[in-house]
């Protein structure tokens, strides 16, 4: 296998978070045929395509409370209902990159992931393993998981993309959103960090916030918390970059210089 590259569309990309249950399909079918043409291009590549899940499993989770655990009455119709809504954004995606003619599959994270207080810790990856010996194109999401002490939690697709880099060491991970990159003077936008290392991390931590929207899992903060917390480890770096920017997904996937804010060690 050729270098494995580990890709987060995030949900504020491939949705209007502000609309419940509202795909952008344009901006789905744009993003999987920059996939395709970057497989394309680099032979060898591999990628574990990752998505959030933007206006779809955010807003039951939130209305559950099912990142926090198994509670209360309605908490089991909560991880039915993130679950479902998780899965039928996941399809469309999957879909779309069988239009562009990406053999794509879906990987249910909360049929092969469990967490233990919300952080994952085990899961079956052979499916991903042999998926990509075959040349197949895994494609987990954000989900709901079953967790061994809280009883269910949320697992990201930052914390998915992040327990799949450890154990099949991967080259490098690219999540794509909305923001040209990570802001040191959000929400003004007009200053972005070049780079995040242990150096400036303490200082930026505090311009990172949550999401503008309902995010159950933590917005810009989690990212950036989990992709230096991997590059710390790991020395893996994540680069986050404006996947709304026509072909700067497929540039920043083939390992161009691209506009974004770099998580290293
Ligand atoms: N310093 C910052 N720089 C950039 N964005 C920030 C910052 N602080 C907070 N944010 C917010 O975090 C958002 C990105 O996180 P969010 O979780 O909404 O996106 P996503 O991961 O694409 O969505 P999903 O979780 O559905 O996949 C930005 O669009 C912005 O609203
Ligand atoms: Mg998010």
């Amino acid at each position: 296998m050729g270098e494995l590259v580990l890709v987060k569309l995030g949900g504020s990309l491939i949705t209007d978070k502000a609309r419940l249950e509202t795909p952008r399909m344009d901006v789905i079918q744009r993003l999987a045929s920059e996939v395709h043409s970057a497989c394309e291009e680099q032979e060898g590549l591999s990628l574990v395509l990752g998505h959030g899940g933007g206006s779809f499993p955010h807003r039951p989770a939130d209305k559950y409370g099912t990142g926090k655990g198994l509670k209360g009455a309605h908490a089991c119709k909560g991880i039915a209902l993130v679950q479902d809504a998780a899965s039928r954004l996941n399809r469309i995606v999957v879909g779309a990159l069988i239009e562009e003619d990406v053999n794509a599959i879906s990987v249910q994270p909360s049929s092969c992931m469990v967490t233990e207080n919300g952080a994952i810790s085990s899961a079956f990856l052979e499916p991903i393993e042999l998926a990509l010996k075959v040349g197949v194109m895994p494609v987990p999401y954000g989900d709901v998981s079953l967790d061994r002490k809280i009883g269910c939690s949320i697992v990201s697709t930052e914390r998915i993309l992040d327990f799949i880099a450890r154990k099949l060491k991967a080259s490098r991970v690219v999540i794509a959103g909305i923001e040209e990159g990570v802001w040191e003077d959000y929400p003004a936008r007009k200053k972005m960090a070049g780079q995040i290392t242990p150096e400036n991390y303490e200082e930026m931590i505090g311009h990172l916030h949550g999401s503008e929207s309902v995010d159950v899992t933590g917005g810009m903060r989690h990212k950036v918390e989990r992709a230096m917390s991997l590059a710390r480890d790991t020395g893996i770096r994540t680069q986050i970059i404006n996947g709304s920017k026509p072909g700067r997904l497929k540039d920043a996937i083939l390992g161009k210089k691209v506009s974004g804010t770099l998580i290293r060690k």
